[in-house]
């Protein structure tokens, strides 16, 4: 397993974590997350979830009311009115399931054998996911569990995966249990393990793996102490990388070719004119080489985007039929548009990008392929997951709304917003490729951009709900936009 090792990570003592962090923390049961993440919730300040204990407070509640841990419906119907509170409490964390204190009562035998398959079913999941997302939206936690960083929080501050060895997660179980004065079998504790790891990576919704933008941490051979500054370290990766674009931008400015400056200064008028608002990137900053992954809602994306930054040449995937029409095909070419074939794979396209990306340019694309409902992105196609995996080149999630709008001065209907996601480093994707085919991990990437863009749409409803005509709208587009995708890319998509 590639993993990072201590020396590749800044130092442990800098403070670089912003205070709306969230740091997600996925791996195996018996690696050690709770542990670590306990650490690390004291070392930067945050406060510590653990959702596993969630699952397993459900699991309880599920043998105290005798529902059958396979009826995912009965679940769903006792989980849905349920308080469920995790209270920290003198370093530990209290359960309550409805102001019942379960923390004991979570960490039996009979519960760890069932919680597998209680977590497995999607009706489950969603609510469950929904709280979490609910309990760490403001930030400043550090969230432990199986699907955090590809589901929970998909544009986390930072992710670790944290792994081990079936041996030496069995012997730290062992330990866990005899501290708690209870005797358990090596054999039955190993059998326990690999099944639950089974079901955990096996099931439908939200498998557990490797999400190819974490840091993996092997702790098989590492100390209590090398894991935790491990993990310290990994944690301040990104943010420090952030902090490098600054100086990319000064470099950059030298560069900007005159027909660039021209378009964007009349992307900015029109963008202007119809109120168009920029969320995380008001500075206009690109990293280098950096894929920008945007959704795709209205003809009107591309020029609304590109008032958004003014540095390096940026190159859009575009619809090669587009090509072949005057004046578009010409003024594509001119703004370096590459043509891209909507079916099968183009190597050319895709080569051509490779080029632009190791150049230090940027890529512009719309990754769902065609535009989508308002209200409703993605699914995301391979191509992304194919660019990243030739180029690896990172990728920085877009999220585009309102430019269906037509009031000048700002849509009354809606907003017209384009809000900039942290970059989507892959630090993992070696790690992944160890455990799953290239065809897998195009879809992972895609998965997890689609996740990204609806947490982008999400904390834009926050910021302002949708409106009535959006969603009235988005419904109307959701049924014909997915007749016209049939006819299109055929009826698997
Ligand atoms: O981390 P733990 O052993 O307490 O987790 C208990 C179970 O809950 C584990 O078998 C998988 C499941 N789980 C999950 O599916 N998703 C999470 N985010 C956390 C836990």
């Amino acid at each position: 397993m590639t993993a990072y090792c201590p020396t590749d990570l800044p130092a442990a003592d800098s403070q670089l974590l912003p205070p709306d962090a969230v740091i997600a923390i996925d791996g195996p049961a018996g690696s050690g997350k709770s542990t670590t993440a306990r650490a690390l919730a004291d070392h930067f300040g945050l406060l510590y979830i653990d959702t596993g204990a969630m699952y397993r407070a459900l699991t309880w509640a599920a043998l105290d009311q005798g529902v059958d841990p396979a009826d995912e419906d009965g679940l769903a119907a006792l989980l849905r009115p349920a308080e469920l509170a995790l209270r920290p409490a003198k370093g530990e964390v209290t359960v309550l399931w409805n102001g019942h204190d379960v923390s004991r009562a979570i960490r039996t035998p009979e519960v760890e054998s069932l919680v597998s398959q209680v977590a497995s079913h999607a009706g489950v999941r969603q609510e469950m996911v929904r709280r979490q997302q609910a309990l760490g939206r403001q930030g400043g936690v550090v969230m432990e569990g199986r699907d955090i960083g590809s589901a929970v929080f998909p544009l986390a501050t930072a992710k670790i995966f944290l792994s081990a060895s079936l041996e030496a997660r069995v012997d730290r179980r062992c330990r866990q249990y005899r501290q708690r004065g209870r005797e358990v079998s090596r054999e039955e504790l190993t059998r326990d393990l690999a099944q639950r790891d089974r079901q955990d990576s096996e099931r439908d919704t939200s498998p557990l793996g490797i999400s190819p933008d974490a840091i993996v941490v092997d702790s098989s051979n590492l100390s209590l102490e090398q894991q935790n500054e491990t993990c310290v370290r990994a944690c301040l990766v990104n943010p420090l990388l952030d902090q490098d674009l600054d100086t990319d931008l000064v470099v950059a400015k030298r560069e900007i070719p005159m027909h660039y400056r021209l378009a964007y200064r009349v992307f900015k008028g029109l963008a202007r004119f119809y109120g168009l608002q920029t969320v995380g990137n008001e500075g206009g900053a690109l990293a280098r080489g950096c894929i920008v992954a945007v959704n795709h809602i209205s003809m009107w994306d591309p020029p609304l985007v590109g008032a958004t930054f003014n540095r390096h040449p940026v190159h859009t995937l575009a619809n090669a039929e587009l090509f072949r029409i005057w004046p578009v095909g010409p003024i594509f070419r001119w703004i370096d548009s590459i043509p891209i074939r909507r079916k099968g794979y183009d190597a050319n396209a895709f080569d051509e990008a490779k080029r632009a990306l190791d150049k230090g340019h940027n890529l512009l694309i719309f990754p769902e392929g065609t535009r989508r409902a308002i209200g409703h992105p993605g699914p995301v196609r391979s191509g992304l997951g194919i660019v990243v995996q030739a180029t690896r080149a990172p990728v920085l999630p877009v999220f585009i709304r309102g430019s269906y709008g037509k009031q000048p001065g700002g849509s009354l209907l809606s907003p017209l917003e384009v809000s900039f996601g942290p970059m989507l480093r892959w630090h993992g994707l070696d790690a992944l490729l160890e455990t799953a085919s290239p065809r897998e991990v195009s879809g992972v990437i895609g998965r997890l951009c689609e996740a990204a863009f609806r947490e982008l749409q999400a904390r834009s409803f926050d910021r302002y709900p949708q409106t009535d005509f959006e969603r009235e709208l988005g419904e109307i587009q959701l049924k014909r936009f997915a007749a016209r995708h049939r006819k299109v890319f055929g009826a698997k998509t």
